[in-house]
């Protein structure tokens, strides 16, 4: 059996937050109600969902800085709330934003405090923070203040300040929000190449493609319930099919669409206006319908168009996360 890096069993969080003159409007906040996780050892997870899902909610939790309200989790084994000093050593956490960082002093010199925090031993130091600042691409900038830096160079050196004592799993908070284009290939990179060295990661993110290009398996988060999880395709199955056709006219008989819904291998069809034209989007299981066969049925459309697709992650996410968005 494959070692687990995290369980995750009925995690609940609920925030409470007061208002008003008197702090007498409380409002309730179930930003996680009841999720399920396991993440294996060495591999790269992603959690997907929606603005307010609860990814950071959750992201927090694994990583012991935030309790849950009910269920448990286990990160290398060890309880998040009840074993969280024997764990904080042994992973790493990068949330970004402008928080955590001293913009008073050089990069540098904010790895050698985080260097002495974690207990980096003295003589290894400065070789080690050379070789996350050549790691992270910020070499040339590292006697710069912090002050100065702009985002996406704040972004590497928070990167560079989460594995800087060699976590064995590392937690990525979207890790490339704010980077450049050749930024953010440079940190899938260096995420794959973590991996490589035997490092677990927890990734969530916006961006569709860089899941599906790093992630091994995924989840989807909506309304802080897991809806999904699996590999690419074992959710591409979930939602019925490899394949996506696109069929575009200038509308269709409920019974032309009825009949497309009975065709072998369709497991489903959306309906969406384009201004004048109606797109019917299909979803279909590998190798069972032929595109001739939608075209047969829709003869009688002369203005018919009809593009065949894989189904993208993005597809997937979007029936997944339906109206939770
Ligand atoms: N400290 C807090 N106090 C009150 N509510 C909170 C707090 N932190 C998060 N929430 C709420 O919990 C829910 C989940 O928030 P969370 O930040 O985990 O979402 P997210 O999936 O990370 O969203 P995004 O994609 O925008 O980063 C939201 O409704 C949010 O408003
Ligand atoms: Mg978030």
């Amino acid at each position: 059996m494959t070692e687990l890096a995290i369980e995750a069993r009925g995690v609940e969080r609920v925030f409470v937050s007061r208002k008003g003159f008197f702090l007498n409007e409380i409002t309730r906040t179930e930003a996680l109600r009841g999720v399920d996780l396991n993440v294996e050892a060495g591999e790269i997870f992603g959690l997907l969902g929606p603005n307010g899902a609860g990814k950071t909610t959750l992201t927090k939790i694994l990583s012991t800085l935030l309790l849950p309200s009910k269920g448990e989790a286990k990160v290398l084994g060890l309880d998040v709330t009840k074993e969280a000093a024997k764990l904080r050593p042994r992973m790493g956490l990068v949330l970004g934003g402008e928080r955590g960082l001293y913009n008073r002093v050089s990069a540098r010199e904010n790895l050698r405090y985080f260097a002495d925090l974690y207990g980096v031993p003295v003589a290894e130091r400065e070789h080690r923070i050379q070789k996350v600042l050549d790691r992270v691409g910020l070499i040339e900038s590292a006697d710069r203040r912090v002050e100065e830096y702009s985002r996406g160079m704040k972004q590497k050196l928070h990167l560079a300040r989460g594995i800087l004592h060699e976590p064995e799993i590392l937690f990525l908070d979207e890790p490339t929000i704010g980077l450049d284009p050749k930024s953010a290939r440079e940190t899938r990179k260096l995420i794959r190449g973590l991996v490589t060295d035997g490092v677990t990661i927890f990734l969530t993110t916006h961006y569709m493609f860089e899941a599906e290009e790093l992630c091994h398996r995924l989840a989807v988060l909506t309304k802080g319930r897991v809806v999904g999880r699996d590999t690419v395709a074992g959710l591409r199955a979930l939602v019925g099919g490899d394949r996506t056709l696109e069929v575009e006219g200038y509308g269709f008989e409920d019974a032309e669409v009825e009949a497309l819904k009975r065709l072998p291998g369709v497991s489903k069809i959306v309906s969406e206006e384009f201004g004048p034209r109606l797109r019917l989007t299909l979803r279909l299981r590998t190798g069972e319908l032929r595109v001739d066969a939608v075209r047969a049925l829709l003869n009688s459309h002369p203005e018919l168009t009809v593009r065949e697709r894989q189904t993208s992650l993005e597809d997937v996410y979007l029936d997944l996360v339906g109206d939770g968005s």
